[in-house]
């Protein structure tokens, strides 16, 4: 799933948006959020994760964000490998709402 988010608005669930340095984001502050990426556990490792990963970059493309931003569980080392080869980088690491320790992840879209 993925939405619209804005680092400038208010969500009524704790987020970590006003952590990241401003001057990654466009002047509106809008990207995209790619939340809860889930494949069958009887087709994973096909591409198809990948391939909705790269699906989700055009929706960034068509809703004139430049910036997709992720998140996962530090444990998840496999996710964040996805992320890596797909071209994301690190931009946090830390608890978010509780204690597990989760990696933000972004990646700028042209
Ligand atoms: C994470 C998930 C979406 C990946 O989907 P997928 O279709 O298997 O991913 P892909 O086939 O596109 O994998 C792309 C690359 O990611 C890495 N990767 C994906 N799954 C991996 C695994 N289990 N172990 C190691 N590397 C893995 C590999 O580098 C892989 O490339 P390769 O197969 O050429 O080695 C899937 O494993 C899943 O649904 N997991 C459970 C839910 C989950 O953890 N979602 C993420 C929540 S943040």
């Amino acid at each position: 799933m993925y939405c619209i988010s804005c680092k400038d608005k208010e969500y009524p669930w704790k987020t970590i948006y006003h952590e990241l340095d401003r001057e990654i984001f466009q002047e509106d502050g809008r990207f995209l959020e790619i939340f809860q990426l889930w494949i069958d556990p009887g087709y994973r490792r096909h591409g198809y994760g990948t391939q909705l990963k790269r699906f989700v970059e055009d929706e960034a493309r068509r809703h004139r964000v430049n910036l997709v931003y992720t998140h996962t569980e530090e444990s998840n080392q496999h996710v964040i490998d996805l992320n890596l080869k797909l071209g994301y980088k690190e931009v946090r690491r830390g608890p978010i709402w509780d204690e597990i320790t989760r990696v933000s992840l972004i990646k700028y879209i042209k």
